[in-house]
């Protein structure tokens, strides 16, 4: 019996190592291809890039996804999450795709795969009547950021600021920023404009850039070929117009990486 009890020891322990693996493992290209469908995450908060109109998903970065996705014969299922999140859940296979604005970091890409650039931006500093327009102006100031943020990973590693607070969504740091509870926010300089013209009144300005960043989709570790599709796609939309419409639609501009 002893022996019988060990082999099923094995057996069971096999057993949950394939399901742990199973559980882990990405959508291949492939799979993916036969579903007809690409699953993609974003935060939602994000505007102009993800955000919502009333009840509806839209943005630069929704739009450009179902565009690429077209293009390799799919439709997109868009899960919307807090920023925070999405990197995490491709590495337990939650969705296929994160896409929202996120900077090419060393850090990132220790976990992640990225995919081509899909549009080049910065880091800036924005505060009411541009009161904090340079990096030296952060001194012993209050600075609103949005957490998991390549912009709080800097702030962090500058002396002398005040405080950094961190609120989950990018809106949120803004409003604090507004409503006189920090001294500055920071975040990228399209999502600036776009909340500098929407809300005129607000005061706000904006300042320096602190650093550059090219944005990409981020993918499971190793899921190559999911990738190169992507890639692809992207490549097409670049091309054929798609991308410039897009782009001239949402910034009266073409924000690619040049
Ligand atoms: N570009 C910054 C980063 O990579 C901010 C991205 C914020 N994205 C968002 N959907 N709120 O960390």
């Amino acid at each position: 019996t002893g022996l019988i009890m060990n082999l099923l020891r094995s057996v069971l322990a096999g057993v949950c190592v394939a399901l742990a693996a199973s559980g882990v493992q990405a959508r291949s290209w492939a799979d993916i291809e036969k579903s007809g469908t690409l699953i993609a995450a974003t935060g939602g908060d994000l505007k102009p890039f993800n955000y919502f109109e009333g009840k509806q998903l839209t943005g630069f970065e929704v739009e450009l996804t179902d565009a690429i996705a077209r293009k390799l014969g799919l439709k997109v299922e868009w899960k919307v999450l807090s920023f925070d999140s999405l990197l995490a859940g491709l590495q337990r296979d939650r969705w296929d795709l994160a896409i929202s604005s996120h900077g090419i970091t060393e850090e990132r890409a220790k976990v992640v795969d990225f995919t081509n650039p899909h549009y080049c931006g910065g880091a800036t500093i924005v505060s009411k009547d541009g009161k904090v327009a340079k990096a030296a102006d952060l001194a012993g100031k209050t600075v609103a950021v949005q957490t998991g943020t390549t912009y709080l990973e800097r702030l962090r590693k500058m002396d002398g600021i005040g405080s950094v607070r961190n609120f989950p969504l990018d809106r949120d740091a803004r409003a604090a920023t507004v409503s006189g509870r920090a001294d500055a926010w920071v975040t990228d300089k399209f999502v600036a404009m776009e909340a500098i013209k929407l809300v005129p009144d607000s005061g706000l300005k904006q300042g320096e850039i602190l650093f550059p960043e090219r944005m990409a989709g981020a993918m499971s570790k190793g899921n190559t070929e999911l990738v190169k599709a992507f890639n692809k796609g992207l490549a097409e939309v670049m091309v054929d117009g798609t991308y410039e419409k897009l782009s001239k639609k949402y910034f009266d501009q073409d924000i690619r990486c040049k």
